[in-house]
């Protein structure tokens, strides 16, 4: 699978890129995550990607011709997702994770400012995901959650020591010291018994 995200602060996104899981699942070529400098698709001096709201309102909104630009560029495939992250979309479930690992290639395009011109999420982006119900000054963050989340459904991301951990079904989880300032491990994990590990597991 191949990530890429459009942005106008890669600075902030490169680091969690290419740290921890994810940098291994790209050392290891299972996934390759490229961010992209939005404003290398303006021609303005300012490298300008927002301008004012027609009809008025305090704040800019993001153009819709770097957007469109930057996609020309990626020259896409059929089996590929654009997504662009917003407050206002949809909000992003697990079930979203798994159906998206499924592609060959994922673009975000991640918001900034007040808004997005619609006409973006309109005609340019396949659909429009939010991460939550509440207003992040961008979309950076939203475009790293959902990259983080995916990416972990993609076959040999994860290794055996790490599960697939699904959002039902999980168990609470301890390690030692089975005693730790008078706060113990619940003691049938430290029975030995598997059958009675597996129901007390599946009762919480
Ligand atoms: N941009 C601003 N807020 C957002 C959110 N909750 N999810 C995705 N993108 C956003």
């Amino acid at each position: 699978m191949r990530i890429d995200i459009i942005t106008i602060f890669p600075e902030m996104v490169e680091p969690y890129t290419n740290g921890s899981i994810l940098g291994r699942a790209q050392k290891s070529k299972k996934v390759t995550i490229k961010t992209h400098q939005l404003r290398k698709w303006t021609s303005d001096k300012h490298n300008t990607v927002d301008d004012k709201p027609f009809g008025g309102g305090p704040g800019m909104v993001m153009k819709i011709e770097p957007f469109d630009k930057a996609l020309k560029s990626l020259k896409l495939g059929k089996k590929s997702r654009v997504i662009l992250t917003s407050a206002r979309g949809k909000e992003f479930t697990h079930a979203d994770a798994k159906r998206l690992a499924k592609y060959d290639r994922l673009v975000f395009l991640c918001g900034r400012y007040e808004g997005v011109d619609e006409r973006v999420a309109e005609h340019l982006a396949d659909e429009e995901l939010s991460i939550g119900p509440y207003v992040l000054t961008g979309g950076e963050l939203a475009a790293m959650v959902m990259t983080d989340a995916v990416v972990r459904h993609i076959p040999g991301v994860l290794g055996k020591s790490e599960s697939l951990e699904e959002v039902h079904g999980s168990f609470p989880q301890y390690t030692r010291p089975d005693v730790y300032k008078k706060w113990k491990v619940p003691s049938v994990l430290l029975s030995g018994d598997h059958k009675k590990i597996e129901e007390w597991r599946k009762g919480k």
